[in-house]
């Protein structure tokens, strides 16, 4: 038997349940982790709450990492006592124990903690293809990133700083002001209190910025068009305020030449090349010391109801993680 978290309705936190499973027998290409840490995202909250359907009871999760404590009968890449993280499907990482296929998982450097793997896999995989791959961020560009005090933003801000682009930033409170300044922004804007497309004209002398990176969603969307350069690139990844529906090819993206792109992690490490490109570029520059994980806040997995409202409340202060 092992401990999860399970959800048999879409809804508030309130859905999210303690459970007990009896996991199956392992397939011959699957292993057996014990998670000792486990990442929360705001997509387990789409997931939670239906926005993004998957089929019920389910688990519910993507990132975690572990010690691998079994393996099936096929396994190659991986052997009992390695290190591992992940940030993929099957949804079900909110658990003491995962059966997890093993070309999905990625092995996490001795230098890398657990906790601080279960934190940044997801988190730090989609900020190097956001900056690599999505859009090519050079030393001379000018960026617009929502919500840069966030676990996304955290580990963004201070990959781009690593890149040397100029760094605009948006938070939500004045607290969140200087944490964004300390990982890497060059100019942080209270979106709850400025207009943050006109602040951002000001800052580039009326020309807008080369790339917008947004995950906050519905409540950007509009402002970020005004903010972005003729011809500029719109990496819309998220939806944190809400869904960005409706998009108007005509209105939206023809009067500037604008670029858009709706990209998601998943994409971008489907295959083991991908997957092995990606994490290797994450771990090599934590290695560097370049990108340092401030996990703001631990939950127990009992817990796990109570961080999904603090994620709703806008509270978290940068990457947070669960312990089984
Ligand atoms: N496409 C991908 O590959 C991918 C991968 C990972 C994450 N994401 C997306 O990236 C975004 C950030 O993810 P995260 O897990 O790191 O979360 P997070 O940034 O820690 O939390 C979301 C932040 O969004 C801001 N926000 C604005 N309006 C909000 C609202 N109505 N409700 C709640 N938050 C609101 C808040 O910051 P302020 O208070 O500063 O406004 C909040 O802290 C999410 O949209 C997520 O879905 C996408």
């Amino acid at each position: 038997m092992t401990k999860i978290v399970e959800i048999s309705e879409f809804g508030g936190p309130s859905v999210l349940k303690i459970t007990n499973k009896n996991l199956e027998k392992l397939k011959p290409n699957e292993v057996l982790v014990q998670n000792k840490s486990i990442g929360l995202n705001f997509i387990d909250t789409y997931h939670r709450s239906g926005l993004y359907p998957i089929s019920l009871p389910s688990g519910i999760g993507l990132e975690a990492a572990g010690e691998i404590i079994e393996v099936g009968s096929d396994v190659k890449l991986f052997k009992i006592g390695d290190r591992v993280s992940h940030a993929s499907m099957p949804i079900g990482a909110y658990a003491e124990q995962q059966v997890m296929p093993e070309e999905k998982l990625v092995k996490v450097p001795d230098e890398v903690s657990f906790e601080e793997a279960g934190a940044i896999t997801l988190k730090g995989m989609t900020c190097e293809y956001l900056l690599h791959r999505a859009y090519q961020v050079k030393k001379e560009h000018v960026i617009l990133f929502h919500a840069a005090a966030g676990g996304v933003g955290q580990i963004f801000c201070q990959w781009a700083r690593a890149i040397g682009c100029t760094l605009i930033g948006t938070v939500g409170s004045d607290e969140k002001i200087e944490i964004a300044k300390e990982n890497g922004c060059n100019h942080v804007i209270n979106y709850s209190t400025k207009d943050f497309a006109k602040e951002i004209l000001e800052i580039t002398n009326g020309k807008g910025v080369d790339a917008v990176y947004d995950g906050v969603g519905l409540k950007t969307f509009e402002k970020s068009l005004e903010a972005i350069k003729l011809r500029g690139m719109f990496l819309s990844f998220g939806n944190a305020s809400g869904m960005v529906a409706n998009i108007d090819v005509k209105k939206h993206l023809a009067p500037k030449a604008i670029f858009f792109t709706r990209p998601s992690v998943f994409p971008y490490t489907v295959t083991r090349a991908d997957l092995e490109l990606s994490a290797g570029r994450l771990f090599n520059i934590m290695r560097e010391g370049k990108i340092k994980i401030d996990i703001a806040h631990k939950y127990s997995l009992d817990e796990a109801q109570k961080s999904h409202e603090d994620l709703h409340a806008r509270k978290l202060l940068g990457p947070a993680i669960l312990i089984p």
